[in-house]
């Protein structure tokens, strides 16, 4: 047995969900209408109602034991002061150091990393400023009409999410545009429309050693000096944000045109760094700072709430019970505003590639089911496309619902509807309608017996499908980075109650290493005979078929 199934509070929950799982919460709603009261959490820009989940206050107190002796609260002062909480990397782990709103020092190997952040937003401001006024010139001289941010995993989905859900803070100085798929298609799309002379390219990548932004990469820089006749264009129109500036300059970037990335910063929590220099290119840095504030704000708040009313960390307790206590699987994160549409996407990089493992931080196999697979689309799509699975589904999956009381870009009768919608799915989620009151409906429609034999098994909603709803008063740059850190600090206090280094990402290592071998096959025409004959086969088939 491991260790947490040890706890005094583990074995309470795993008590606790056996008589849960026998209850309806419409019992638990008709039995307490402090509910809401109880299981919510109102902060200055946005509010958690997490009652409509199958817990009571004794599920809480056991859930905040649960967090009291897996010593969230430790590990968190840890992680701020830049403790090596990524223990398989050696690593410090300090996201929440580029947000800082202070220049308290923060000595990590000797290096005070406020320092290093201070001076890093200091050349990101100049550098924006230049571009989006214009005195950043081109080859032939022209100004800066369009930045393209060459980038995958954290070095896209972080910027390229923020983009879109601040697409109305833009002032239009410049165009952004994300290139992160492999794919030429992506890349022959994206520049298709542009004009080389006007266009500054981003070079994102921690490691810069990435295959796809690499490629990706070598054709930017090639369809550039295909069109100004002088590899030294280069300079003027490719920066790059790296941890490895030696990579970064033997593709002919300027050393001046190079941002750091350091090891303390992990490429899913980096849009805060110079890998948010899109954002800051598009919205002007004045709004990239406030995205940062609202961070902060968020990073304050879960040092100093008390974890009862700490909004990522009941998050994240519940998102544990839901997942290893109760036995879902997945979790839907159903964002019904328009400009969240990148958020789920974005979410599953940050949940799954921190914390989809299966051995502890000690290397001990774990015998408890960890998180959930996280899934999702904009609710309104989902509504007309998969929302019959979350209905009716022997499957229950819990869903964070996410909206805002103001919408961006008001058109009249449009959020009203919308709204309506998220509000009704959670409380249909919940309710659910059962056998009795579906044949009432039916009789009170005249329908007449035998239909209503017929029909009524299949008009049931069981109901009791849990569901966190998030309502911040408006999406803007301020809001957007609370929200965001409430999900990074979620994702860091279910780590650690379940015991998973959440900084590494060991995981993905195995397939890119056989890509990268299976790629010089196919280009020297000599398939490896150490191939399972599946991929053998299938390899041969490729080749032939060419
Ligand atoms: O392969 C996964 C990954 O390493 C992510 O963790 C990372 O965000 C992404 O690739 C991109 O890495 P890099 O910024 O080094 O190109």
């Amino acid at each position: 047995m491991s260790s947490r199934q040890a706890l005094a509070s583990w074995k309470k929950l795993q008590q606790l969900a056996q008589d849960k799982k026998s209850q309806h919460m419409n019992t638990l709603f008709a039995e307490d209408s402090e509910r809401f009261n109880k299981f919510s959490i109102e902060l200055p820009n946005m509010l958690l109602d997490y009652s409509k989940n199958l817990i009571d206050s004794e599920t809480i107190t056991a859930l905040l034991d649960l967090a009291e002796e897996t010593q969230v609260c430790d590990w968190r002062t840890k992680m701020f002061a830049g403790e090596k909480i990524n223990k398989t990397e050696d690593r410090a782990v300090l996201h929440t150091a580029l947000r800082r709103q202070n220049d308290e020092p923060l000595i990590i190997d000797g290096e005070n990393v406020t320092d290093h952040v201070q001076k890093q937003l200091a050349e990101m401001e100049v550098f924006v400023d230049k571009v989006r006024q214009g005195h950043w010139l081109g080859y032939s001289g022209k100004r800066i009409t369009d930045i393209v941010n060459i980038g995958v995993g954290g070095s896209n989905l972080g910027p390229q999410m923020v983009t879109e859900a601040l697409k109305q803070y833009s002032d239009g100085s410049v165009n952004v545009h994300y290139v992160s798929n492999v794919d030429g298609a992506q890349i022959v799309e994206v520049l298709r429309p542009l004009e080389p002379g006007k266009v500054l390219f981003i070079v994102s990548s921690k490691t810069f050693t990435t295959t796809e932004t690499m490629t990706n990469a070598r054709t930017a820089i090639k369809w550039l000096t295909s069109a100004s006749f002088d590899e030294n264009s280069v300079a003027k129109h490719f920066v790059a944000v790296t941890a490895n500036k030696e990579n970064a300059m033997s593709f002919g970037i300027k050393e001046d045109n190079i941002f750091d990335m350091w090891d303390w910063v992990g490429g899913r929590f980096s849009l805060w760094s110079a890998i948010g220099l899109a954002i800051a290119l598009d919205l002007g840095f004045d709004k990239f700072k406030e995205l940062l504030s609202g961070a902060h704000d968020m990073d304050q708040h879960f040092i100093n709430a008390p974890l009862k009313d700490n909004f990522p960390a009941i998050l994240a307790l519940i998102s544990v019970w839901n997942t290893t206590f109760l036995g879902s699987q997945s979790q839907a994160i159903l964002p019904y505003d328009q400009t969240l549409h990148m958020l789920t996407a974005y979410l599953q990089q940050a949940e799954m590639e921190s914390n989809g493992k299966s051995v502890t931080w000690d290397g001990d196999e774990i015998d408890y089911a960890t998180v959930p697979s996280i899934w999702g689309e904009l609710g309104i799509n989902g509504q007309h496309a998969f929302y019959q699975y979350l209905h009716q589904s022997n499957n229950v999956v819990p869903a964070d619902f996410i909206g805002s009381v103001k919408s961006v870009t008001p058109v009249k009768g449009h959020h009203e509807t919308l709204m309506a919608n998220f509000f009704a799915q959670t409380q249909a989620l919940m309710s659910g309608v059962n056998e009795e009151q579906v044949r009432a409906d039916l009789k009170a429609k005249g329908r007449d017996q035998h239909y209503i034999d017929k029909v009524a098994p299949h008009k049931v909603h069981k109901g009791n499908r849990p569901t966190n709803t998030i309502l911040l008063k408006c999406i803007n740059p301020r809001n957007l980075g609370s929200l965001i850190a409430a999900y990074e600090h979620k994702i860091f206090v279910q780590g650690i109650i379940l015991q998973i280094c959440s900084f590494d990402q060991w995981g993905v290592e195995l397939g890119k290493g056989l890509a990268a071998e299976i790629q010089e096959e196919l280009e020297k025409n000599a398939i490896s005979d150490q191939h399972d004959c599946s991929t053998a086969s299938l390899l041969a088939f490729y080749q032939a078929a060419k």
